[in-house]
């Protein structure tokens, strides 16, 4: 018999991803994705971006190599426009920010002990916590300002948690942003206890509406805040670059623990990504991408207002990805799920987000990835499964 590691015990399959996996089926209208609209991936430009890379660099492209030095420095510059103090050698590069997060939690977390996430939170920031072991507390977010910072703070006092993770902007899977008072409560309290806060950022960039907000590590002054940011929702997934921001002593354990992972990003990949941002080619394309979400966005919540009224409620992102729906306490969009698939649309359920259990009234919707005409006929056959379910409740 093979006996396996304990983390593998603790890790738990994502569902989403069998979910996912059923919206290759013929006919089926998905909102359950978390993609951008693959029609607006910049290709053409990311073409020319790594052939001029190539041609102009040649086989040095294709060896092992330390991280990019002015992709570091394009990141620090990025971050200061953002309020950040930062500087390249706080700046570490991943491979996306999933490998962000299990850099940090294998740095600060052991198995048994206290961590700190919100209630419904990204499955692989579950991954990161309870798939490690950790004593997992929940804290609840407010679905119109984001984290509950009082919650925050009674956990810190209590639990003296390893971290906590929290999603500043376009929440996956709410779709709400941490008011800007929050943001700076929350740097002071990591400051006040000293307990480290990850901030999980990939969506900032994806802002179609309202101001943008400076990140949460814009307010931190004792370095107990750590930021990671991503290029796979601005510029493409494949790329799997992401990026940690942390105090520059901790740069060689972070190089350490990276190391025993998968050595490095390919130089391949930072070289073009860079390429393509020197170039003047993430303004454009952000912009594309995020008229185009927003429209998409427009259309989803019309849809819900027309099939749904007053039955239900949803949040209102001013970019990202996802709109969070409430539906009455009595509807469960786990167990209705195989019917909506039988009526050719699917969404995740809220309560594969939560590590708690709850949400069950809820689910997540994505508003990037179909089209207009198809996000209208997801919300009809949503429509059509949910609302006699929830007549049934009324009567
Ligand atoms: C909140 C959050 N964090 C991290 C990630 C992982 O992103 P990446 O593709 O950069 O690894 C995602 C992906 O959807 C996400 O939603």
């Amino acid at each position: 018999m093979i006996t396996l590691s304990s983390e593998i015990t603790y890790l738990k399959r994502s569902v989403m991803r069998d979910l996912l996996a059923l919206a290759t089926a013929p006919g089926i209208v998905s909102l359950a994705g978390g993609l951008p609209a693959t029609e607006f991936l910049p290709v053409a430009e990311y073409t020319q971006c790594l052939n001029t890379v190539l041609q102009r660099e040649g086989a040095r492209m294709l060896q092992y190599s330390p991280q990019h030095p002015a992709l570091r420095g394009w990141i620090a510059e990025y971050m200061r426009g953002r309020g950040v103090d930062c500087e390249p050698d706080h700046v570490f590069i991943t491979n996306g920010a999933q490998q962000g997060l299990s850099i940090l939690s294998r740095l600060l977390l052991d198995p048994g002990a206290p961590v700190v996430i919100e209630a419904a939170t990204f499955t692989g920031i579950q991954q990161v916590t309870a798939g490690r072991g950790g004593r997992v507390i929940t804290i609840p977010t407010n679905l119109t300002n984001g984290a509950d910072t009082e919650a925050l703070e009674a956990a810190f006092k209590e639990h003296r948690p390893r971290f906590a993770v929290i999603i500043p902007d376009f929440h996956n899977p709410l779709g709400v942003s941490l008011s800007i008072k929050k943001r700076r409560r929350i740097a002071d309290l990591a400051a006040k206890y000293e307990i480290p806060v990850i901030e999980d950022d990939p969506y900032s960039p994806l802002r179609f509406e309202g101001d943008p907000l400076p990140p949460i590590k814009a307010f931190d002054h004792s370095g107990h805040v750590f930021y990671i940011g991503s290029f796979s929702k601005m510029l493409a997934p494949s790329v799997r670059l992401g990026w940690i921001v942390a105090p520059p002593a901790l740069i060689p354990k972070i190089t350490v623990i990276r190391e025993s992972i998968d050595l490095e990003s390919s130089i391949l990949t930072q070289s073009a990504v860079y390429e393509f941002l020197s170039q003047g080619l993430l303004t454009p394309h952000l912009e594309r991408l995020n008229r185009v979400n927003h429209d998409r966005r427009d259309v989803l919540l019309d849809a819900l207002k027309t099939n749904f009224g007053s039955a239900a409620q949803w949040t209102i992102p001013e970019g990202g990805l996802f709109v969070w729906l409430t539906l009455p306490d009595c509807v469960d969009t786990w167990s209705a799920f195989q019917k909506a698939l039988d009526n050719h649309v699917i969404y995740i359920p809220g309560a594969a987000f939560a590590h708690d259990g709850g949400y069950c009234n809820a689910m997540r919707l994505n508003f990037s990835s179909a089209s207009p005409e198809n996000i209208r006929l997801a919300v009809e056959r949503l429509a059509s499964v949910f609302v006699p379910l929830m007549a049934v409740e009324s009567n």
